[in-house]
């Protein structure tokens, strides 16, 4: 059943001249048939790069917006129209404009976990592979908004020392691993090493020996020499972590870091997205020119060092 699925799948993606791209953590059978999988600023590179006609977007939906404003003349499908993310449902464009009222002589920097009308308004993106270099690009004496994220808005203030002023939106899915998770799963594992996403809280960024998005993660993983490593992150990398690294051992921070959103993409919603063009995501032509500045400026930036 699984095996005819994945083949209509590929046949359809030829036929229609499709690039399926995944994020990292996305379901291991979706990962597993995508052409390209990768952290938020990869796919969203790939997405601009590929020559695909259709983009099917296994992510949530300000990842299919970011390629739509990145790709206007490609079709982009999100098979699942509900797959949202509640940390970019944190802030509205009304409500940065307020703040930018606040703050007039500021520079916004907005998480690319974002809807794409709070990008329009915003000066720079950002992901968490680039935060801080995006930062670092920005005049010194210039203050900073950060939104929507707290937490990678506060490591960020921590790694660059900057005037951030940081909005109070977070992911619920980094919530679930506590400190107290982490240090105990330490304890048991002394030889690993604990690898933290900068979406988690400051406590647990805290106990952890690296701060990582999920693409440096897997390189990171694939040049060390150890074998053992505590991944406070959603546990769908651990798919592709072990997948890689098959002589390496992963223990998740928590058995609770899902997140539902990302595990709403199945094989099947895939197929009916090639069939039936469900669901076309598209942004305004207006919002799009002004959302894809931001982006532009956060995809030249490259990293330093
Ligand atoms: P990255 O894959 O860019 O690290 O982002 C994590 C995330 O939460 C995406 O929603
Ligand atoms: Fe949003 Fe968090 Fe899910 Fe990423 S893991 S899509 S930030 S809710």
């Amino acid at each position: 059943m699984t095996q005819a699925i994945i083949e209509k799948i590929n046949k359809l993606k030829k036929e229609r001249n499709a690039c399926l791209l995944a994020h990292n953590y996305q379901p291991g059978e979706i990962q597993d048939i995508a052409d390209f999988t990768g952290d938020s600023l990869e796919l969203s590179r790939k997405a601009s790069s590929c020559d695909a006609d259709i983009i099917v977007f296994c992510g949530v939906l300000f990842m299919a917006e970011t390629a739509s404003i990145l790709s206007p003349q490609k079709t982009v499908l999100l098979p699942d129209k509900d797959a949202g993310c509640p940390m970019a449902d944190m802030i509205t464009a009304a409500q940065l404009a307020e703040l930018k009222q606040k703050y007039p002589d500021a520079v916004v920097v907005c998480y690319v976990n974002s809807p794409a009308e709070v990008k329009a308004i915003s000066d720079y993106c950002c992901t968490s592979s680039n935060a801080v270099d995006v930062v670092n690009s920005i005049d010194a004496d210039r203050q900073i908004l950060f939104v929507p994220d707290k937490n990678l808005g506060q490591f960020t203030k921590e790694k660059t020392g900057r005037d951030i002023v940081l909005w109070p939106g977070y992911c619920p899915t980094h919530i679930f691993a506590t400190a107290e998770d982490v240090k105990k799963i330490r304890t048991e594992h002394p030889d690993a090493v604990t690898l933290a996403h900068p979406e988690c809280p400051g406590p647990v960024r805290a106990c952890a020996d690296e701060h990582l998005s999920t693409g440096q993660m897997l390189k990171f993983v694939k040049n060390s020499d150890k074998t053992e490593f505590i991944i406070a992150t959603e546990i769908g990398i651990i798919h592709t972590l072990k997948k890689e690294n098959p002589e390496k051992t992963f223990y998740p921070a928590s058995e609770k870091f899902i997140c539902p959103n990302m595990k709403k993409i199945t094989l099947e919603k895939v197929l009916f997205a090639l069939e039936d063009n469900k669901y076309v995501i598209k942004v305004p032509d207006d919002v799009a020119a002004r959302a894809r500045k931001a982006l532009d400026r956060m995809v030249a930036i490259l990293p330093k060092g």
